[in-house]
């Protein structure tokens, strides 16, 4: 048996939630946000000042986290899809299903982009995140589309083949009913005049991932060009409404 296992103390427990809380990289201290740890059920977070007292000569990282792809300068959409989204896989087989079923620019956009929220940011909500991340760039039908897909890919619309996704029942169970929020959104949604190209970006989207399939982002770098005013200042650096998001996106563990 060994001897020095003992229940940890107060201050050896700050001190391990501390190092979980933050990265040492040598020169500046990564901060983990609260939501971090909400993500392994914990709602704490790192005492700075504790920290500082014991570690008078480090410093907390106020931008780009070295661990991190780099960004330009001046990042574009494309610099956010290449550096910051986890995959693009599903983004990219759902433009490319909305391309091949001949829609117009606007509504391949929107199924490029509807799920970003998902690829880089945050599952709860991701509709929301998503539009409100590009509504200062694109046109408001698709940020629209964007926010709307969040409420109707819960409830079937046989007009247009769509039926609730079978992916739903095995993720979330078949007792799963959506909240009344959801349900206030998707009436809000039904009567409103850009109704189909929120649906469509339903019909697009693609549950599952076919391994076969060749897809690029190269191939919608024009549509990209055309539909969404990339700031010449980089996003993040452009003052938008949600210039904070993108920034937030780059340095996710800047300090404030
Ligand atoms: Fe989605
Ligand atoms: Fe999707």
């Amino acid at each position: 048996m060994n001897e020095h296992v003992h229940a940890p103390t107060l201050s050896e427990r700050a001190d391990e939630i501390e190092e979980k809380m933050m990265h040492d990289l040598a020169e500046r201290i990564a901060s983990k946000s609260v939501l971090f740890g909400m993500a392994d059920g914990k709602v704490e977070i790192f005492d700075a000042a504790a920290f500082k007292a014991k570690n008078p000569d480090k410093y907390f990282l106020m931008g780009a986290d070295p661990r991190l792809p780099k960004m330009p300068e001046k990042p574009t959409l494309i610099d956010f899809f290449n550096n910051r989204f986890a995959s693009l896989n599903h983004l990219l087989q759902s433009a490319t299903l909305a391309l091949k079923n001949g829609h117009s620019e606007k509504i391949v956009l929107a199924c490029l982009l509807h799920d970003i929220g998902v690829a880089s940011f945050i599952r709860c909500d991701h509709g929301y995140w998503g539009a409100q991340m590009i509504e200062p760039y694109v046109d408001e039908e698709v940020s629209w589309a964007v926010r709307m897909h969040q409420a109707l890919r819960f409830f079937p619309d046989p007009s247009v083949g769509y039926e609730y996704p079978q992916q739903y029942i095995n993720n979330f169970g078949a007792d799963y009913k959506p909240e009344p929020y959801i349900v206030r959104e998707y009436e809000r949604a039904k009567n409103h005049k850009w109704y189909m190209s929120a649906r469509l970006i339903c019909v697009n989207d693609i549950y599952s991932f076919d391994p076969n399939a060749k897809v690029n982002l190269d191939n919608f770098v024009d549509i990209i060009g055309r539909n969404f005013r990339q700031p010449e200042e980089g996003l993040g650096f452009d003052d938008s409404p949600s210039a904070h998001m993108w920034r937030t996106l780059m340095w996710p563990t800047r300090f404030l």
